[in-house]
């Protein structure tokens, strides 16, 4: 499936706006700025394709990345920043809620947790999200350069007693780095195998 170039498709903030599902679907949701545009990108080996920036809450449209002929990669606005309006907040759970429960090709939502932070409320809120919308779900923790390999089975400890109180979750956790690249191959393989 990582065969083939990848292309940026569409932002979308509307169900009608959706394209077409005749792919494999995968979406990557995660708090602002947890990394999940430099996730895509790395997966993708494309620089740039999804922004990434410092400004939490850049994007606000769900996006669609094509990845070879077979393959959707969707790029989830960020949740959990400070100063977002109540209304842009809720318009946008809304949308997500439709999105999850009604897109047929979306195979797996991958929940990206900080790997420095580990679990959070709102996390677990989307996690409950996609217990209900039975979307499985697995945990992608990022930025692994940036902790100490001998606090990383502590994190793991969390985030995996977290998981066990969510039904839709599959068990096996990621621990990624977009910037060393860490993990990317695994991950790879993993949507690969998805079919
Ligand atoms: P929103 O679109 O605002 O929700 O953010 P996002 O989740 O798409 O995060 P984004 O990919 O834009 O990354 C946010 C910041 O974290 C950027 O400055 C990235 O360079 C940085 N970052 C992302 N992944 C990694 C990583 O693996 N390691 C390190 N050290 N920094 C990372
Ligand atoms: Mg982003």
């Amino acid at each position: 499936l990582f065969a083939g170039p990848s292309e940026f498709v569409k932002g979308v903030v509307a169900m009608d706006g959706l394209p077409d599902p005749d792919r494999l679907e995968v979406c990557f949701a995660g708090r602002s700025n947890v990394g999940k545009s430099s996730l895509i990108n790395a997966l993708t080996g494309t620089k740039g394709l999804a922004r990434a920036s410092n400004t939490p809450g850049r994007t606000q449209e769900i996006n669609f990345f094509t990845q070879g002929p077979e393959l959707y990669l969707v790029d989830l606005p960020g949740y959990g920043y400070a100063n977002a309006p109540l209304k842009v907040v809720e318009k946008w759970q809304r949308l997500l809620k439709k999105y999850l429960s009604g897109r047929q090709t979306l195979r797996r939502a991958f929940v990206l947790i900080d790997a420095r932070h580990g679990v959070k409320p709102v996390d677990a809120e989307i996690m409950k999200l996609l217990d209900t919308s039975a979307v499985t779900f697995q945990c992608v923790l990022t930025k692994a350069d940036k902790v100490k390999a001998n606090d990383r089975a502590k994190i793991l400890d969390q985030v995996r007693a977290a998981l066990s109180k969510h039904p839709a979750a599959f068990p096996e956790i990621v621990l990624t780095s977009s910037e060393k690249g860490d993990g990317i191959p695994t991950l790879r393989s993993i949507i690969t195998h998805l079919e």
